[in-house]
């Protein structure tokens, strides 16, 4: 479970800025079509590159939130018609341009995404983590360490504004310090490559990093986030049924086979 068998160049080529549709079992972009057999089709966003959440593994879609959406929409009366990848920064305008429906790429629920779009109930809880490469000799331990180095995020994420929030906007960091990437492999190659020295990325994500890559989890950072499915606003009838799917999937082993499948092995 990894992009590692994807070069920068052939990441770069399937992610791109654009959306690339991957499989679309009808080509109904948003609004939703019709699933033959009168369910009304629906299309999901992610940004791949998020690993065990999201990522291409043979050029293929694959991870927790993949199973999980897909797992969520079997319990209700829609169709999943196919996916979407956006870099995380151009879901929620694709989401409200209905470009998709749904987004599925472990996002943070927040007031600030809250005043455009909605969110169903969480499905996972997440931290933020510094990573630092593992031969190195920098060992932060809380983030005022991070002072005066190079540091790294994902435009438009929770890590990005922990960034700003806590290290630029205090003036620990200066602005030019903070590398922003289209997405977290990058941000994490350039870590390996010594052209930053650390990388705040949640959790979850980090530890399957550190478990794929001589990176390694320097502390974390209690953010005590949330990740929900981004829907739109007033999009009411189809937030309850991913609500109602999501609870039956909890209640049933679904989820924890899910959990198991895609956290177990670290
Ligand atoms: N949880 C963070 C956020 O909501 C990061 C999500 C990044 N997701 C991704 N698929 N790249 O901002």
């Amino acid at each position: 479970m990894s992009d590692d068998g994807l070069s920068r160049r052939q990441y770069l080529s399937t992610v791109g800025g654009t959306a690339v549709t991957v499989s679309l079992a009808g080509c109904f972009g948003g609004g939703g079509g019709n699933g033959g057999d009168g369910s009304t089709e629906i299309t999901a966003g992610t940004a791949p590159g998020f690993p065990p959440f999201e990522m291409k593994q043979d050029g293929e879609l694959v991870g927790f939130d993949i199973d999980l959406l897909e797992a969520v929409v079997d319990e209700t009366d829609y169709t999943l018609a196919g996916w979407e990848e956006f870099e995380f920064k151009s879901l929620i305008p694709a989401l409200t341009n209905e470009n998709i429906d749904v987004v599925a790429a472990g996002m943070t629920i927040n007031d600030e995404r809250d005043e455009t779009i909605d969110f169903t109930d969480p499905y996972y809880s997440s931290n933020q983590a510094i990573v630092v490469r593992e031969d190195g000799d920098f060992s932060p331990t809380s983030l005022s360490d991070l002072s005066g180095r190079a540091i790294g995020a994902q435009k438009g994420t929770t890590g990005e504004s922990t960034i700003q929030s806590e290290l630029i906007e205090p003036g620990n960091l200066d602005e030019s310090n903070y590398n922003s990437y289209g997405n977290y492999v990058l941000a994490v190659e350039d870590l390996q490559n010594g052209n930053i020295d650390a990388v705040v990325i949640d959790e979850p994500v980090a530890q399957t990093f550190a478990a794929q890559r001589p990176v390694n989890i320097a502390f974390t950072y209690e953010t005590g986030e949330n990740f929900g499915f981004g829907v739109r606003d007033g999009d009411d009838e189809f937030t309850q049924a991913l609500n109602d799917g999501l609870s039956t999937v909890r209640d049933g082993s679904t989820y924890q086979d899910l959990t198991n499948k895609w956290f177990g092995q670290q």
